[in-house]
C-alpha cells in the first residue's frame, strides 16, 4: 500500500508545482490532493482545549463525514481522539514550518493516517469528502482498487477495528492547507480486508 519511493519524489515534485501555481491569486486553480499512510502506517483553540464548544464543532466537522460513510457499509462509528488530535496539530505544524506544508511522512507512525493538501483553505468536510470519493475506485468483493488507482484513504476511513480518530489542518502562507487525520487502531493491514 505504501507508495514507492519514485512515487514520493513525484508527489512532492507535484506539490511544488502545485504551491507555485497557488500562489497566483484569483484564478488559480482549485486543488484538493488526498493522500493515505498504510500501517506500519482544528482549530488553535481546539488544539489547546481553551474552549469546549470549538472543540466538539471542530471535531464533528470531521467526525461527522467519517461516521457517515461507515455508516454507509454498515461499520460502526470512530469517536474523537483529543490526543490523536493534538499529535496531528503537531505534525502539521512542524509541516508548516519546516516541509513548505508537504505532506508528512507518516511511514512510521502507529497510528493510521490520511491527509489532504488543498491549494485554497479547504474545509474539514471537504477534506475528508475527498477520501471518501476514492471509495469508487475499491471493489469489495476482491478487496482490490482499481488499477492504477489509490483507495488507501477511504479503506482507512472505513475500517471496521479503528476506533478513534483526531484531525487538525493547518494553513500556509500561500493560503493553502494541510490536513491530517490520525486513526487508532491503524487500518490499512495488507491482506485484511476493511470490513
Ligand atoms: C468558543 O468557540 C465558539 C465557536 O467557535 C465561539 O462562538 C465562542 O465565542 C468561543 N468562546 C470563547 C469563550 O472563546
Ligand atoms: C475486482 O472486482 C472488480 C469489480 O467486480 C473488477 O472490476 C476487478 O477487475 C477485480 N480485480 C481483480 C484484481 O480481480
Amino acid at each position: 500500500m505504501a507508495p514507492s519511493l519514485s512515487g514520493r519524489r513525484f508527489l512532492f515534485l507535484a506539490l511544488l508545482l502545485a504551491l507555485c501555481a497557488a500562489s497566483t491569486p484569483a484564478d488559480a486553480a482549485r486543488a484538493l490532493t488526498p493522500r493515505g499512510a498504510g500501517a506500519g502506517a482544528a482549530t488553535k483553540a481546539a488544539q489547546q482545549g481553551g474552549n469546549a464548544t470549538a472543540t466538539a464543532s471542530a471535531a464533528d466537522a470531521y467526525l461527522a463525514p467519517h461516521n457517515q460513510a461507515r455508516a454507509a457499509v454498515g461499520v460502526p462509528p470512530l469517536s474523537w481522539s483529543v490526543d490523536l488530535a493534538t499529535a496531528a496539530g503537531k505534525i502539521v505544524a512542524q509541516q508548516q514550518r519546516q516541509g513548505g506544508c508537504a505532506f508528512a511522512d507518516m511511514g512510521a507512525s502507529q497510528y493510521g493516517a490520511n491527509q489532504g493538501w488543498a491549494s485554497y483553505r479547504a474545509s474539514p468536510g471537504e477534506v475528508v469528502a475527498s477520501w471518501v470519493a476514492q471509495g469508487r475506485y475499491y471493489a469489495h468483493a476482491n478487496n482490490t482498487c482499481a488499477a492504477g488507482r489509490q483507495c488507501g484513504t477511504y479503506t482507512q476511513v472505513v475500517w471496521r477495528r479503528t476506533a478513534e480518530v483526531g484531525c487538525e489542518q493547518a494553513t500556509c502562507a500561500t493560503g493553502a492547507t494541510l490536513t491530517i487525520c490520525l486513526y487508532n487502531p491503524h487500518g490499512n493491514v495488507q491482506g485484511q480486508s476493511p470490513y
